[in-house]
């Protein structure tokens, strides 16, 4: 366990910082938050491995994929370390909390290995390598994450995310996330309306809430306290324009929410709700605690009560035991709700997990068929939903250039459409009108009105 340190001026000298992320949006949060604490350390951030003094990685573990890709990353770095001994290589996150130890053994010339909700103690246990030596572990799991968040450091001024809710009690079968990212541990209100007023005051318009399972905000914290209730307090701050949330979960999502929703007009009205699979008996070996019928009458309720919420969603397929009848049930659910959009994941068993003791037992080949199969079906769905939207004015938060065309801005709507559009830089972090014109499956293009 490493003790608090008191920083030298010494300490404090100029070094350089190699940061990259594998992952989801907590894992980009947790950079964002490690490198804002870094550089109030006096680090500087560069862009590649060659001059740095320190190189980490925020790694996920939620397909094997993601694991393989952070260890041949690892091992390509064996030849630049015997060549310059004194940088210090780091595993933070997800798969840094997984492997633990083990990381050192298969990958010696790594110094670091940093959990979860170890990574606000980053500059001392970085400074703890370099006067101790190496293999300096940190994966406490009963650690508070408690970041003061320096503002000035986002990659985009006018948004930002806040996580409000660490870690999963959920356990579905096929997720390593519980195991990984610990017990569900929610920040207070007064906590998290003084960093959004806090981000708010330095120019941010949007602020997405971030948790692993968001509906179950609040649980455990003093007074009955609900994601309905954090949404109303930030709904009354001045400043804020849009309020997003993710990721819901359908056996958590209370009706009570969706009506909350329905008439706080800052939150916007769009939910990222996965239903992972149309079939029960597949929804049941997931321990996902409801229904495909029990989907489809939430979101047709949420869709009484908000008409135009956009609804997108997660699916795994080839979960072990899936036949083609259950996969065709998955298939109809999508037809029928048709998505806003889906990601699409072939299953991947994760050593932990209950899913894991059974039979992996859809081939790959297979997999990738089923993969193929809802990606172009969601394609289809996701065109004629957008061509819908032709002619008519959308609001945009303008973000910034589009990488595809500098000379055109990017942002998106209140329902999580992306939109390409002819401006100015003067029109960034602004809300603007744009009329739409064009659509692909998965972009809008118009002109400014
Ligand atoms: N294999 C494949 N996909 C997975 N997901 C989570 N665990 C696994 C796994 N073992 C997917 C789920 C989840 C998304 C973030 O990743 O669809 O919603
Ligand atoms: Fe994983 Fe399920 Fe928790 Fe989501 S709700 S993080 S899929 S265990």
């Amino acid at each position: 366990m490493i003790n608090s340190i008191n920083f030298t001026d010494k300490d404090r000298q100029y070094k350089t910082v190699f940061f990259e992320t594998f992952g989801c949006q907590m894992n980009k949060l947790d950079a964002e938050l490690s490198l804002g604490l870094l550089q109030e350390e006096g680090y500087k951030i560069v862009d590649t491995v060659d001059g740095a003094d320190v190189i980490l990685f925020n790694t996920c573990s939620v397909r094997q994929h993601a694991e393989d890709k952070v260890y041949s990353h690892l091992g390509a770095l064996k030849a630049l370390k015997k060549k310059r001994p004194e940088v210090i290589v780091g595993v933070l996150g997800c798969m840094a909390q997984k492997d633990g130890e083990s990381i050192f053994k298969r990958m010696p010339h790594v110094d670091l290995v940093c959990g979860t909700r170890m990574f606000s103690r980053l500059p001392e246990l970085l400074l703890n390598i370099k006067n101790h030596g190496s293999h300096v572990i940190a994966i406490d799991e009963d650690h508070i994450v408690n970041v003061k968040r320096a503002v000035t450091y986002r990659p985009n001024f006018y948004q930002a995310f806040v996580t409000v809710i660490r870690g999963c009690d959920n356990f579905c079968s096929y997720c390593i996330v519980p195991y990984v990212r610990g017990r569900e541990i929610s920040r207070t209100i007064p906590d998290i309306k003084e960093e959004v007023q806090a981000l708010v005051s330095s120019g941010c318009k949007e602020i997405t809430l971030l948790g692993q399972n968001i509906n179950t905000y609040g649980k455990g914290l003093n007074g009955n306290i609900t994601l309905g209730d954090l949404l109303s307090d930030l709904n009354d701050l001045d400043g804020i324009e849009r309020i997003r949330f993710v990721t819901s979960h359908p056996a958590d999502m209370s009706r009570d929410l969706i009506r909350t929703m329905s008439r706080l007009e800052k939150v916007c009205k769009h939910l990222h709700i996965p239903a992972q699979s149309g079939s029960d008996l597949i929804l049941n070996k997931m321990k996902r605690g409801y229904t495909a019928g029990y989907y489809r009458d939430l979101i047709s309720y949420a869709r009484e009560l908000i008409p135009h919420i956009s609804v997108a969603s997660d699916f795994i397929v080839g979960f072990p035991g899936e036949t083609d009848e259950d996969f065709q049930e998955t298939v109809q659910l999508m037809e029928d709700i048709r998505f806003q959009n889906c990601f699409i994941f072939k299953y991947s068993p994760r050593t932990g997990t209950k899913a894991a003791e059974l039979e992996d037992d859809v081939t790959d080949e297979m997999k990738r068929a089923r993969n193929m199969r809802l990606l172009e079906l969601q394609k289809g769905i996701s065109l004629e939903e957008n061509k819908k939207l032709i002619g008519r004015v959308v609001e945009v938060l303008a973000e910034g250039a589009s990488k595809s065309d500098s000379n055109k801005l990017t942002g998106r709507t209140r329902q999580n459409h992306i939109v390409v559009f002819h401006g100015s830089r003067e029109f960034v972090g602004k809300l603007v009108n744009v009329l739409i014109h064009e659509v692909t499956d998965l972009t809008l293009y118009g002109t400014l009105t």
